[in-house]
């Protein structure tokens, strides 16, 4: 039997009569009135027992690592190893965890209290103000299903019935592991949650390289990477929504020394949560790294009523010693089975209306740029945003967000109109909304000001000329399923929805919560995926891209409801590079919208040329976004060569394994490539950025992931002008990974795809 002391104060019998009399004294001097009853109980000497469990260990397994867990004689539970595969778990069981109190070491889910100072998982605040948790094992138990095995860790706070559960769900496969928690209030009074992470992952190594994602708009998911010295290093976002502009809950880190594409230890995470997220990553005393990662406690204690519960979002891990192109292509396989809705099916090329025309349009416009998508060979046409609202038309950015009916003004036909006409070219279509806004100009904001997020007596600040509406208000949510709803039912030809999210959370409040702004930030989230959810019951088939002024709400949250993402407005070729490197680390192409625009770049002026887009933009999902009347007629031809060949081996971008060959982060050459499970068939992307010295001019790429005793008959793509001298012939895959494949780069800014198919 071990015992838990639970007084909180001083508990030397020799002081208390000091205390006593200095008591005395106080209320001696004190005032008549100041000398009220204290409002709690006073703390009591009471020692809880805890019962004792035997020493035991779990072990979380796929086919390629191990996450185990180590339970002592005290109940106490630890993460003894994340990596590889390590033989008979239970040799773990006599490890040495530095788990001692001296020492202070993190649990698998540490809390705030006990013999523990450092970042916690879990913070509870109890109705007596008390602030101590400590978490026991309680039970264990798993179950499989498809491949994927689930472990729960039941523990337990003997002292004040709080519960948590901690479970991991193992891809066996995918050599990916998911880890929430659940935590729940048994006792009879409601307690707070200061802090409510998802997951705490302890690991073992000489040294962290961080590599993680920073930005800003036009210019998301920028890579950055730091070595972590001893201390707390932060990833946090608290803009409230379009969090992922600033920074993604995600990262890789290297494990001992810095990974490559092909060698080194890393570990990738990523949190499925479109809000405020904080992930922590502290280097303690004896050199071991403890991350936590969840949701972001900002003004968030969470009240949590007697017999309730809290369920937090996943946090993804995967490992992988062979670097960092393994570990994406093991996130990228769990996300295409079940991380992102729709799972990499192939989605249309399209025609995006927003860089072609902004708000400038009329019917005429869009059965012209229809007419131009059909004749290029696209398969859809986006009407992006400017076509609703009549009393305040939406015209330009400054008025008519919430007020979703057609401007007939500019289409006095009616949406269907343009979609039967779309139809009828062989094209599908989609059109743009986003519900959660509302510009001050607008009969919605006249009508609902108490849906507007704010806070009492201070103004609203607009962003973009816009406020946010509080999705934690089930009538807005309602309001924002059924702009969808109804925008849908503008005609039964709509197949895709492009929704967009402008502006972040300021003044943040909910006239909704009133007293219980607490619950504002957690709830705006749940109010955003209860109407994803919604949606996806209702229109299973619609294909919808999440938009956030380009890329801000790119997570694994959103995606488990949306097939797609727009990962930037910066749609200049160059700056697509980085970005879409990036952004390939955590998530796979299948999501990654990317469109031909017109040159001078709208974003950046840069000029590119028209192939060089085309290459860029084909790594991903295909679009063009601009007036194809701009185009010349041989312009035109080379868009229809290249949107016809993409048709051929887009299934290999949107489902095929990737291997990143050179980086655009490291010098003036970019290149991947994406190869089909079977390893027949292979699609290569290569890149000059920035040609300086004549041996650019026959840079050579080596090959991954092909079969070396294969032999694969080479064909270029897109081509301008043929780009390579093995054009037409065959290699084996030993040549290309040993030898390599060097296209003939004569200045910046050329590139070359070639398809590879074994014979
Ligand atoms: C921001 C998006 O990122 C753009 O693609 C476009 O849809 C505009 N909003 C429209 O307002």
């Amino acid at each position: 039997m071990a015992f838990l002391n639970i007084f909180v104060g001083n508990n030397q019998k020799t002081m208390r009569p000091l205390i006593l009399a200095a008591a005395a004294l106080a209320i001696a001097i004190l005032p008549a009135q100041a000398r009220k009853a204290p409002k709690t109980q006073p703390f009591t000497h009471e020692t809880v027992a805890i019962p004792a469990v035997t020493p035991g260990i779990i072990s979380v397994e796929t086919d390629g690592t191990r996450l185990i867990l180590q339970v002592d004689a005290r109940g106490t539970v630890r993460t003894v190893h994340y990596g590889a595969p390590v033989g008979d778990p239970g040799q773990f069981l006599c490890f040495r965890s530095s788990g001692d109190h001296a020492f202070g070491a993190p649990t698998a889910y540490p809390t705030a209290g006990g013999d523990f100072n450092g970042q916690e998982a879990l913070h509870v605040e109890y109705p007596d103000g008390s602030q101590n948790t400590e978490l026991y094992y309680v039970s264990h138990e798993k179950s499989e299903k498809d491949g994927v095995e689930t472990t729960t860790i039941h523990l337990r706070d003997y002292v004040t019935s709080l519960e948590a559960d901690l479970v991991f769900e193992a891809f066996r496969q995918e050599d990916v592991i998911l880890i929430h928690s659940v935590i729940r209030n048994k006792g009879r009074e409601p307690v707070r949650l200061r802090n409510f992470a998802s997951a705490s992952l302890n690991l073992a190594g000489d040294s962290f390289l961080l590599t993680h994602f920073h930005g800003s708009w036009a210019g998301e998911m920028q890579m950055e990477q730091t070595t972590l010295t001893h201390g707390v290093k932060l990833i946090e976002n608290r803009r409230g929504a379009q969090v992922t502009l600033e920074s993604n809950p995600s990262f890789m880190l290297s494990v001992n020394s810095p990974f490559s594409e092909t060698d080194g230890e890393v570990v990738a995470g990523a949190l499925a949560w479109s809000g405020n997220f904080r992930i922590s990553f502290e280097l303690d005393q004896s050199g071991k790294l403890n991350i936590v990662s969840g949701i972001s406690p900002f003004a968030s204690a969470y009240p949590l009523g007697a017999g309730e519960s809290f369920t937090t979002p996943e946090m993804i891990y995967t490992w992988s010693a062979e670097g960092a192109g393994a570990a994406s292509r093991n996130l990228h396989r769990w996300a295409r089975r079940e991380g992102v809705y729709g799972g990499g099916k192939p989605t249309p090329t399209l025609l995006n209306s927003w860089e072609g025309a902004y708000f400038n349009f009329t019917t005429e416009t869009l059965l012209g740029m229809i007419d131009d998508a059909a004749s290029m060979g696209l398969e859809m046409f986006v009407l992006d945003d400017g076509w609703f609202a009549m009393d305040y038309p939406r015209n330009d950015d400054r008025a008519g967000l919430g007020d979703w009916e057609v401007n007939t003004n500019k289409i006095p036909e009616g949406i269907d109109y343009v979609a039967s006409y779309a139809h009828s070219k062989g094209l599908r279509f989609g059109i743009w909304i986003e519900p959660e806004m509302v510009n001050p100009e607008s009969n919605l904001a006249r009508n609902h000001p108490d849906w507007i997020v704010q806070s009492p007596g201070r103004e609203i600040y607009e962003q973009r000329h816009q406020w946010i509406l509080d999705l934690s208000n089930p009538a807005v949510q309602d309001f924002v399923f059924g702009v969808f709803d109804r925008t849908v039912a503008l005609s039964p030809r709509i197949d895709y929805i492009k929704w967009d999210c402008n502006r972040r959370i300021m003044s943040f409040g909910s006239p909704y919560l009133g007293k219980d702004q607490d619950r504002f930030y957690v709830e705006y989230v749940q109010g955003f995926y209860n109407v994803c959810r919604r949606i996806r019951e209702k229109y299973p088939d619609i294909i919808v891209q999440c938009c956030s002024s380009g890329g801000s709400r790119i997570d694994y949250g959103a995606l488990r409801y949306f097939n797609e993402v727009w990962p930037s407005d910066n749609t200049d070729a160059i700056s697509r590079a980085r970005i879409q490197w990036s952004q390939s680390l955590i998530y796979p192409a299948c999501i990654m919208a990317s469109h031909v625009s017109a040159v001078p770049n709208h974003q950046s002026g840069n000029v590119t040329p028209l192939k060089f887009r085309f290459d860029i933009a084909s790594g991903g999902r295909l679009g063009m976004e601009l007036q194809p009347k701009t185009l010349s007629a041989e312009e035109k031809a080379l868009a229809d060569r290249c949107i016809s060949s993409y048709k051929t081996y887009r299934d290999l971008v949107f489902t095929g394994d990737l291997y990143r060959i050179a980086s655009p982060y490291s010098g003036d050459f970019y290149a991947l490539m994406y190869v089909s499970k079977d390893k027949r068939r292979a699609v290569l992307f290569t890149y000059c950025l920035r040609y300086q010295l004549r041996v650019h001019a026959s840079h050579i790429f080596r090959l991954q992931g092909l079969e070396p005793g294969l032999n694969y008959r080479v064909s270029e793509q897109n081509v301008d002008k043929s780009c390579w001298w093995g054009d037409g012939k065959s290699f084996s895959g030993a040549f290309l990974a040993g030898g390599g494949f060097n296209p003939s780069f004569s200045q910046s800014l050329t590139s070359a795809v070639f398809l590879l198919e074994a014979e």
